[in-house]
């Protein structure tokens, strides 16, 4: 049983070994979806809310629109959310490089840029225990950057409608901190 169990693993690293993978991509934090996070997460603070209120919670759906259609049309895309090309900055899955996506997790694309593009996948430490201890919650693959050089992974100027980026003015707009500031 145990060497079976020993063989598999071997053989599964072996595996990975032969496709080039690295170690950390073969770790394989799973997708679990924001509102996995909601269920602890619009009690302390509220940063579910404050998220569903921002655009993040919205880019996929910003993908339908006309708009999103003639930018795809004059690029000689196809459906702006099935084109890899818009999903990279407008999907948590394809931002993150299509992790897989953790069964019993509720994760779906039409959440946009949801938690886990910011905080990486969520099944390795979304446990309470390990969201409690920072260290081991960063072990589990929890990011928490907050920087300009992080955001401007997407508010770039390959998006097609790019302007500017403010790092100060729009971190504001979507700043989610665990303690809400007026209660502090
Ligand atoms: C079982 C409840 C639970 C779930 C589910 C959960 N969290 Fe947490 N989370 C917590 C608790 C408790 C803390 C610690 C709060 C504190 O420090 O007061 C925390 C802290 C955090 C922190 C700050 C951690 C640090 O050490 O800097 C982040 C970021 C975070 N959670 C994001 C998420 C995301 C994203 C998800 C979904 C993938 C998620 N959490 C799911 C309970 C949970
Ligand atoms: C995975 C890509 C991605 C990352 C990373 C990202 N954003 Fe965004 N952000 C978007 C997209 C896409 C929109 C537009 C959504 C829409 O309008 O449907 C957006 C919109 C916004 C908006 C509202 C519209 C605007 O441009 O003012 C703010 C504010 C914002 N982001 C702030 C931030 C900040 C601050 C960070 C870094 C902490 C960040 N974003 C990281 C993709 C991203
Ligand atoms: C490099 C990342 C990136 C890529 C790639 C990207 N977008 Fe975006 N998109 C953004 C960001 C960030 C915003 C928020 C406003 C801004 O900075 O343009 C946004 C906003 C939008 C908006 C809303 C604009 C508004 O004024 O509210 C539309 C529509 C859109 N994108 C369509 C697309 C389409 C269609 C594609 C694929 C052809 C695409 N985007 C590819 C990052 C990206
Ligand atoms: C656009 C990126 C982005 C998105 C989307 C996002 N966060 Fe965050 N979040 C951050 C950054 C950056 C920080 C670190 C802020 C700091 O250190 O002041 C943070 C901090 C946190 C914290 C700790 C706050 C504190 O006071 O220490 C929690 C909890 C959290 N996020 C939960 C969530 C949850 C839950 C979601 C989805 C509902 C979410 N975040 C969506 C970027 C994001």
């Amino acid at each position: 049983m145990k060497r079976h169990l020993m063989l598999a693993v071997g053989m599964v690293v072996l595996g990975g070994l032969l496709l080039g993978m690295a170690p950390s991509a073969m770790a394989g934090h799973e997708l679990v979806g924001a509102s996995k996070c909601k269920s602890c997460h619009k009690k302390i603070g509220n940063p579910y809310q404050i998220w569903l209120d921002s655009e993040h919670s919205k880019a996929f759906e910003t993908l339908a629109t006309p708009e999103a259609q003639k930018i795809a049309t004059d690029k000689g895309l196809g459906d702006p959310q099935k084109e890899e090309a818009c999903l990279k900055c407008h999907v948590t899955r394809a931002f993150l490089g299509n992790p897989a996506v953790n069964e019993k997790g509720k994760y779906a694309d039409t959440e946009g840029v949801g938690c886990e593009a910011c905080h990486g996948a969520g099944s390795d430490y979304k446990k309470k225990s390990i969201m409690k201890d920072h260290d081991a919650a960063v072990a589990g693959g929890m990011t928490r950057e907050k920087s300009e050089a992080f955001c401007t992974k997407c508010h770039n100027e390959e998006s097609p409608t790019f302007k500017a980026f403010d790092f100060e003015k729009q971190w504001a707009e979507i700043d989610h901190p665990i303690v809400a500031k007026e209660a502090k």
